[in-house]
């Protein structure tokens, strides 16, 4: 009458049928049930180390999507708004440390309410109207970026390396009608103002203005009430808030649109890395870029943090700096971890109290080096992208992946990484059409379907580029995806690794070099008939140098003084070929495409090629030939880059 379950049914004295447990059963199957979940947790740890780590990281993901949605409902929806909030919430705490002054929300708050008064009764500005920002760090880039938030323009941050042709490239690209510049980059502004015409107003952030081209914008400041700018503009998520100029993967720099979404997603940076409002964040990228301004200046809003912002990061006072100010939290790009553990030491690279490092392109040896030389300092390695929502963030500690590929990642922030084509870096089709998914191991072209939450708004005035950023039919007719342009590797342990960057850009000192726009530059000199600029990798270097092989015109020599001035009229340093290669014809045999696969292969391995190799030797203000031991000085450090 017993069977193995663990109830079971008796009659008592009355006849009546009662329910009775089975102690012996119930212990059994409670042992077995022990040792059944103990042989999943081993299990789990050997096959799914980061189970758990992984869970804690997604619903901290769905945490804050949670909170963000209570806060949109409270009205709170972008950067401005969430900016508002803290100077509602905080008046008196410090926002912006910068030199000698301390602004807190709430002066901020008032002098960006000031700043937008001036632009809307003196320039008339108003909603949808586009200015583009010229200016260096300093406290008044967020102030006057503010200020027009409130008006509801968009803003267009440019580059401040940018030189003459580019700028004014840039200017129109994204059809703007009013010009803030620094004041330290008047002299510069007034090279294009001819080009400008009528179709721009420009405004300089000083006291005084030199001539009646340019309006000063603090002295109008002075007389200008505090009163809150009250028409809040209206917008979705959808609209754009920015442009940030990036020369993306392909072709010249173009103005990427930022959305409203992809603002107030990055604002949680520092929160999901785990950063409180009690940090003091240290920021010396330049806020031009999306990591600093969007992801660094957004993060501090959104823990309602204090902000240390440098004018320009210097390795030599990066630690001296963080003690002065008591800097908890540094925000880094992997060139500058470099420059800081190449540094000689200092007292206070071991005083100080930095206890996290979040941003991302950190090379492992760079990272190891960082910590046994700075101290125990938790280190958050991301992966982002202007153009479009999707980003990874490393939240193991495991050195070296930028990112987890785990199934809850994927539910949150779908991806894939695509078989491509060595040659052409396009991805390879099946005969039906279709994309393929790489194998663990293998690097694949990281791309991601658009949704709500990953947008794409394409490049302003460049529908073509934008095109070319999406791949369609993917997986099944009609699907469409973003592509990054970046090569991306997944481990047997679902760790994702950055590979390379492909298209016609390489990286270097931070920034997209477009080797369409060096190439461009190059042959606008006489004794250059045609240049095929690409990007080199040196042993002890992040990124890739600038080379370019160039074909000179018959009976003509090469001139390096002249390639020299041309180049520091033209363009930022940090685009310059430092390396020559002189060919006598560029291979007609093969594709353009093969061949810089081949140049870029060859490098500057000074055996391989018969063709005479220079350097830029800066000092000489000339190209010198590249010899070996000069080679040696170069990656040796004698001879810094
Ligand atoms: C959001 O704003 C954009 C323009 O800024 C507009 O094209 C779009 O239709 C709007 N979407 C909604 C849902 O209102
Ligand atoms: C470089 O290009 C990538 C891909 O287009 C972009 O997301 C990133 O913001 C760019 N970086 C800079 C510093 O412009
Ligand atoms: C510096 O920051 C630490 C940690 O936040 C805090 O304990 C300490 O009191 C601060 N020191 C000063 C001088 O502000
Ligand atoms: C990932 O994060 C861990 C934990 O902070 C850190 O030890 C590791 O260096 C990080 N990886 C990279 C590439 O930064
Ligand atoms: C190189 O160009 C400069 C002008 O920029 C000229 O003065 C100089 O004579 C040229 N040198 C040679 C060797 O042709």
């Amino acid at each position: 009458m017993r069977d193995s379950s663990l109830l079971f049914k008796v009659r008592d004295q009355s006849g009546s049928e009662v329910w009775c447990f089975d102690a012996e059963m119930i212990t059994l199957v409670f042992t077995s049930v022990l040792a059944g979940l103990l042989a999943l947790l081993l299990y789990q740890r050997m096959s799914y180390p980061f189970f758990w780590v992984d869970l804690i990281y997604y619903l901290k993901l769905r945490r804050y999507k949670k909170k963000l949605q209570a806060r949109m409902q409270q009205g709170i929806m972008t950067y401005l708004d969430c900016f508002l909030y803290q100077a509602r919430k905080k008046p008196q705490k410090p926002f912006i440390v910068f030199e000698n002054q301390i602004l807190t929300y709430q002066d901020v708050d008032k002098r960006s309410n000031q700043i937008a008064n001036v632009f809307r009764t003196e320039a008339s500005l108003k909603q949808g109207d586009i200015v583009a920002l010229w200016m260096f760090n300093e406290p008044d880039f967020i102030c006057v970026w503010l200020g027009l938030c409130r008006l509801g323009c968009e803003v267009a941050f440019v580059n401040v390396n940018i030189k003459a042709k580019s700028l004014l490239h840039c200017f129109q690209s994204c059809g703007a009608k009013v010009l803030v510049v620094s004041a330290e980059l008047l002299h510069r502004a007034e090279e294009v103002l001819a080009d400008l015409g009528d179709s721009m107003t420009v405004w300089v952030v000083d006291h005084t203005s030199p001539s009646d081209d340019f309006i000063s914008l603090l002295d109008k400041l002075e007389h200008m009430t505090e009163e809150t700018v009250i028409n809040p503009p209206n917008m979705n998520m959808t609209s754009n808030f920015l442009f940030i100029f990036t020369s993306g993967t392909t072709g010249h720099s173009k103005a990427a649109r930022v959305g409203h979404l992809k603002a107030i997603v990055s604002m949680a940076f520092f929160h999901m890395c785990g950063a409180t409002s009690d940090d003091i964040i240290y920021i010396t990228l330049p806020l031009y870029h999306m990591s600093a301004s969007l992801l660094g200046i957004g993060g501090c809003i959104h823990l309602g943090a204090t902000c240390v912002l440098k004018k320009k990061f210097s390795a030599s006072q990066f630690w001296k700096d963080c003690v002065k100010h008591n800097v908890t939290v540094v925000q880094y790009i992997g060139e500058l971890c470099r420059y800081l553990v190449n540094q000689p030491t200092v007292p206070e690279e071991r005083t100080h109290n930095v206890h996290l490092a979040a941003g991302s392109g950190l090379r492992p040896d760079v990272w190891k080096e960082f910590i046994k030389r700075f101290g125990k300092i938790k280190i958050r390695e991301g992966y982002g992208l202007t153009e479009a929502s999707i980003g990874f963030l490393n939240y193991t500690d495991e050195i070296g992946p930028i990112g987890r590929a785990s199934y809850f990642n994927k539910l949150s922030m779908p991806f894939e990484l695509l078989r491509y084509d060595p040659q052409t870096y396009e991805p390879v089709r099946t005969d039906t059409g279709r994309c393929t998914r790489t194998q663990i191991g293998e690097a694949g072209i990281l791309v991601a379907p658009l949704t709500a939450m990953n947008q794409f708004l394409g490049y302003a005035g460049n529908k073509v580029q934008s095109e070319r950023k999406l791949l369609r039919d993917v997986f099944k007719a009609g699907d469409i995806y973003f592509n990054t342009g970046d090569l991306l590797l997944l481990d047997n342990k679902g760790f994702l690794y950055f590979s390379d960057r492909i298209g016609d850009t390489f990286r270097w000192k931070g920034e997209n070099v477009s080797t369409t726009e060096v190439s461009e530059v190059l042959g606008l000199l006489d004794f250059i008939q045609e240049a095929n600029v690409y990007g080199v990798t040196i042993p002890g270097y992040e990124g890739r140098v600038g080379m370019a092989a160039i074909v000179l015109r018959r009976d003509n020599q090469l001139n390096g003084t002249k390639l020299y001035n041309h180049l520091v009229k033209t363009l930022p340093a940090y685009t310059w070929p430092w390396f020559l290669r002189i060919q006598s014809s560029l291979d007609v045999t093969e594709t353009f495409k093969q061949q810089k696969i081949k140049l870029v292969q060859e490098g500057l391995t000074l055996h391989v090629t018969q063709d005479p190799l220079y350097f830029l030797d800066v000092n000489q203000k000339d190209y010198i030939p590249l010899t070996l031991s000069l080679y040696n000085d170069i990656v040796s450090g004698k001879i810094n880059l």
